[in-house]
């Protein structure tokens, strides 16, 4: 896979093969391996983020081109410096097995940023709301943001990087395995870094160390479960329910376009482990810490505090995507002699209630936003007295909103007329469309996109945050 996508001109330009055969016949030896990042003082390294920006090579319609970190000409005697400092061992650079195809080595592929491309969304739709307010520039999802920012991300002007916990995304996500998660809290087991995953990536290849895993699971039990992503004996993909075209959210409960709604769903092929790989992931990433007195007397009252840390993932938990995935603190109270649930009393909300974090069972006013007459928890939703995780998406009124293709950054600056203005003051329009929209940091925390929405807290990656 040929990616390259620089941001911008660097010391190290990207060499182009000057010609249709292949690389390893047009380009001297010492060209064909990118072993060094565009800019390694830019805090992406010199590559573009977001909006798909890779660039193609053509040659990759014909040769095989880049494979990951197996180098075609390895540099001699060499390690590579950036997979030791994760792994905390010497790891030299490793050689491509050149009897099956080519390839070479693409410094990008053990970056974050290789994923950056696609894991930091952002809607482009250049028009306003309803309520008058500038709908491109939402920040759909903010997932290599969050982690640039976290104690894993070895990038220039990160305040919160730890080394001890240096790791990209591949280094997580690709070190899981059946028994190992791959979230931080099983990396490192004993507060040191985990020894990397060996093995073959083919039946007749050598060992690998690190050898990379493709298994790409994040929080999704659900759809993981519905989905036979595994093939058949043939090779041929296990049937599974698809997702139907007209299948988008609408806050019109009339509209077709109400529900997620599939297609074949007696469909299913063999159940995958993808599922259970997911709940793997998903029982290593908090920390639950309950404090609350041995004994308390009957009838009396108890104080319980429940704290949550994010001791496991490597962004937020969960990570952007507004209306999508939502996180919450259930606590529920039994005697055990008689089996009763009790009532719990609830300080903030200065209420009791049997048990705090079911789902909704109708439809009901939400108490977080009494003034959103407009705005309703549809029936199934998360106890609105809950503590929650997720990014709320508004229209701009301040009220939480279903149209999320609608939904405003509540944080861009405009000008009088409402339209985004460069870092200079200008109107981003047709005389200006290279301007770069800026956003205020109105917490001061260094993160501008939580202050895109209503409310955002989920659970910021690393204990010390
Ligand atoms: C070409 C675009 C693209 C690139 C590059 C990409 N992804 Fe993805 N990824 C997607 C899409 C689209 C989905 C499915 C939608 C979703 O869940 O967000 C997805 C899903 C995932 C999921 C599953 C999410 C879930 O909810 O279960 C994980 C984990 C993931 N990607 C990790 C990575 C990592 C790590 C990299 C870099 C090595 C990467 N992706 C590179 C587009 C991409
Ligand atoms: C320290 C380990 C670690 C690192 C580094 C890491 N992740 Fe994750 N990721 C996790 C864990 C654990 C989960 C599941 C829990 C969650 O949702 O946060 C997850 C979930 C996800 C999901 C599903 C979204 C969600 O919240 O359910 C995506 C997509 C994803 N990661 C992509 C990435 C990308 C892209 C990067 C790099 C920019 C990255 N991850 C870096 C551990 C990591």
């Amino acid at each position: 896979m040929p990616f390259t996508g620089y941001a911008h001109k660097s010391g190290t330009p990207y060499p182009s093969v000057p010609g249709t055969a292949s690389r390893a016949k047009l380009q001297p030896e010492s060209q064909q391996d990118r072993t060094a990042v565009p800019d390694p003082a830019s805090p992406t390294q010199g590559y573009a983020i977001g909006a798909g920006a890779y660039k193609l090579s053509p040659h990759a319609i014909v040769f095989p081109e880049y494979v990951g970190p197996l180098a075609a000409h390895p540099p001699k005697d060499q390690r590579d410096a950036y997979l030791s400092g994760v792994f905390k061992t010497d790891l030299p650079h490793q050689q491509i097995q050149r009897s099956g195809h080519e390839g070479y080595y693409q410094a990008l592929h053990e970056r974050a940023e290789m994923c950056a491309a696609c894991h930091d969304v952002t809607n482009p739709l250049t028009v306003k709301n309803r309520l008058g307010r500038w709908v491109g520039g939402f920040p759909i999802e903010r997932t290599y943001s969050e982690w640039a920012t976290s104690r894993y991300a070895d990038r220039p002007g990160n305040r919160n990087f730890d080394p001890r916990f240096k790791r990209d995304c591949q280094t997580c996500h690709m070190q899981q395995d059946f028994g190992q998660p791959g979230t931080a809290q099983t990396l490192y087991p004993d507060g040191h870094a985990a020894p990397p995953r060996a093995g073959r990536l083919a039946n007749d290849g050598p060992e690998r160390t690190p050898a990379f895993s493709h298994h790409f699971i994040g929080g999704n039990t659900f759809v993981t479960r519905l989905a036979g992503a595994d093939v058949t004996e043939t090779g041929a993909p296990e049937p599974y329910p698809e997702l139907s075209i007209y299948s988008f959210t609408s806050a019109d409960e009339k509209s077709p376009y109400h529900n997620a709604f599939f297609e074949n769903v007696s469909s299913r092929g063999a159940i995958t482990q993808h599922s259970r790989l997911a709940w793997d992931r998903l029982r290593n990433v908090l920390d639950l810490d309950l404090k609350a007195p041995q004994t308390a007397d009957p009838g009396g009252s108890a104080p319980l505090r429940v704290t949550v840390t994010n001791s496991g993932s490597g962004h937020d938990f969960p990570s952007g995507f507004p209306e999508g995935r939502a996180a919450w603190v259930a606590v529920r109270a039994f005697d055990l002699d008689s089996g009763r649930e009790l009532d719990l009393w609830d300080s903030h909300w200065k209420r009791a209630s049997r048990g705090v974090g079911y789902l909704t069972r109708e439809e009901m006013a939400d108490p977080n936003y009494p003034r959103c007459k407009e705005w309703k928890l549809p029936a199934g939703s998360p106890d609105p007295y809950a503590v929650q995780f997720k990014a709320i998406a508004s229209l701009g009124d301040g009220c939480p909103t279903l149209e999320l293709a609608y939904a405003t950054p509540l944080n861009l600056k405009v000008n009088g007329d409402g339209v985004p203005v460069d870092a200079q003051g200008k109107a981003i329009d047709r005389r200006n469309p290279r301007g770069v929209p800026v956003y205020e940091d109105r917490d001061h925390d260094g993160d501008v996109w939580d202050d895109s929405f209503r409310s955002s807290p989920p659970a910021r990656a690393g204990p010390s945050r």
